[in-house]
């Protein structure tokens, strides 16, 4: 599963930036098929009784079901939304070759695939997780869950600290010079949230299954638990991470894809999306 998954995001990555208009429709109608499967998992579970199970507290019973089907809704305008941007691009040829590395007005190649990976990795992670602490604690399916999520969070990780060095290589681009003074700093200060909450998902999931004495395995490196666990320390980590960070995740991602849609579509400046995205 985490072999499939990871080799899903390097796809996406590579194929929604490539120069050819058909692999770039092809890369956006495979992530609209991944959404679709995504969906389909969480409409199946309402009827087949996963959410169901007796003995739960209210909040898994109701709560995380309820945040996961919000998420099927989301996740199916995203796959009208994806439909309908392959057909675009199918339309739209696109002769100039992204260069290696950053430049003053646009995000170079590594940036751009780095961004793609991280950005699948999190949005598969995400429900993922829901679906972890929904299913029966010792089923099959949740141990092959919790094995995928910690090998893809702890890869997400290693992503985020990859991105930030190659920054230190490549300075990113620079604001669009569409942008008011408002504008920008409200830009900066939620990409640099984002980065803060891209870390602070996988240690946060690190230090709550150390700290419950469990043998953490991830990427088939077995990580030995550094201290004595502490119930007390997992469930503060647990609260950061099934509950704090995933609200400040969702709250960030809405502000991000509005200021993207507000952009491209109000301020009709399209040129400044493609910087990150063919
Ligand atoms: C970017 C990386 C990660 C993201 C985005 C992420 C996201 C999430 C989310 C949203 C949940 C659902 C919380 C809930 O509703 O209960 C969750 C659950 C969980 N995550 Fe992560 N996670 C990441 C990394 C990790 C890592 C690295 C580990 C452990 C090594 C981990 C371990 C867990 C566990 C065990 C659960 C089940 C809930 C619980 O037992 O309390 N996660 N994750």
């Amino acid at each position: 599963m985490t072999t499939g998954y990871l080799l899903l995001a390097l796809f996406l990555a590579v194929t929604l930036n490539a120069t050819n208009r058909i692999v770039r429709a092809i890369g956006t109608l495979v992530a609209a098929l991944s959404l679709t499967s995504m969906v389909s998992s969480i409409v199946l579970a309402d009827f087949d009784g996963t959410f169901a199970l007796p003995g739960k507290t209210p909040v898994l019973l109701w709560v995380k079901p309820a945040i996961l089907n919000v998420q099927a809704v989301v996740g199916s305008v995203g796959i009208l939304f994806l439909l309908w941007a392959a057909r675009q691009q199918l339309k739209r040829a696109v002769a100039t070759r992204i260069p290696v590395l950053n430049t003053a007005s646009l995000f170079g190649r590594v940036s751009r695939y780095l961004h793609w990976m991280i950005a699948t990795l999190i949005l598969i992670l995400v429900p993922m997780g829901m679906f972890l602490s929904v299913l029966a604690p010792h089923s099959p399916d949740r141990a092959a869950f919790l094995m995928a999520h910690q090998a893809l969070g702890a890869a997400v990780m290693i992503l985020v600290i990859v991105r930030l060095l190659w920054l230190i290589r490549t300075p990113p681009a620079k604001p669009s010079a569409h942008l008011g003074g408002w504008e920008k700093h409200t830009a900066r200060a939620a990409h640099t949230a984002l980065y803060i909450v891209m870390l602070a998902f996988p240690v946060s999931g690190i230090l709550m299954v150390l700290n419950r004495g469990v043998p953490l395995v991830a990427l088939g490196v077995a990580i030995r638990n550094p201290f004595e666990p502490s119930a007390a320390a997992a469930s503060f980590w647990a609260a950061l991470h099934d509950w704090l960070i995933p609200l400040v995740f969702f709250l960030l991602i809405l502000t991000h894809l509005a200021a993207v849609i507000k952009h491209h579509f109000i301020d009709h400046h399209p040129a400044d999306v493609r910087r990150m995205l063919r």
